[in-house]
């Protein structure tokens, strides 16, 4: 990995993740998430503050662990138990049907295989459960997506992995998921980079 993956990456996306114009989105992402929650790619544990009254408790997944230090504050100040049990978002250490709702905020961008992850959250999401979300994405025009290609490389390899192409409705429908709540717009920054996907997505009953 090296220390720029290690140690600086995971400094950088806590301060650029937790600019105000994300923690909105995030808010929005949030709504409705309640009981067990799973939350893949926790990162530095932004969103604990935006986490609704309702959630009862936490399983973390992340391989970050710096992320981990740098979430210490937060999840301190937390009133809900969080646990870390995993470090892959692919692999999820916990048995089926085992989890009201689920969580992801800028993380099937960067985890290898989304497809694989989104079968994971949907086996721990118990029946009628929702995987709640806000991700960047595939935009909708043209000359957007030119750039999109033409930069994915370059930004795989200074943000981890992070993709700038994926299209989230396509994942999560092919994982089984039906779109109770779907908005897709830009937000504030280079568009190629600010497409968002925000939305409700449920495993059926
Ligand atoms: C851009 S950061 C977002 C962090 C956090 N969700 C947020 O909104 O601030 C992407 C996160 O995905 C995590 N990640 C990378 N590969 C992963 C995997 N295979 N499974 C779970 N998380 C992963 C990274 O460690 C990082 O914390």
């Amino acid at each position: 990995m090296g220390i720029y993956a290690d140690q600086v990456l995971p400094r950088l996306i806590d301060k650029l993740c937790g600019a105000k114009d994300m923690t909105v989105l995030r808010e929005r992402a949030v709504e409705g998430l309640h009981g067990t929650v799973l939350e893949i790619g926790f990162g530095s544990g932004l969103n604990v503050p935006v986490y609704p009254p309702e959630v009862e408790r936490v399983h973390a997944v992340d391989p970050a662990v710096v992320g981990r230090k740098l979430a210490a504050k937060r999840i301190a100040a937390s009133k809900v138990p969080i646990d870390f049990v995993g470090l892959d978002g692919q692999q999820i250490p916990l048995p089926n049907a085992s989890c009201d709702t689920a969580l992801s905020t800028y993380t099937l961008c960067t985890i290898p295989d989304p497809g694989r992850a989104l079968a994971e959250v949907f086996r721990v999401l118990k029946p009628g459960g929702t995987f709640h979300f806000v991700e960047h994405g595939l935009a909708p025009d043209a000359e957007v997506v030119r750039k999109q290609h033409k930069y994915e490389p370059l930004n795989k390899r200074l943000a981890g992995g992070c993709h700038l192409t994926r299209e989230h409705w396509a994942l999560l429908e092919a994982a089984g998921f039906e779109l109770d709540r779907r908005t897709a717009e830009y937000g504030k920054g280079p568009k190629p980079y600010a497409f968002h996907y925000i939305g409700m997505a449920r495993k059926p009953a």
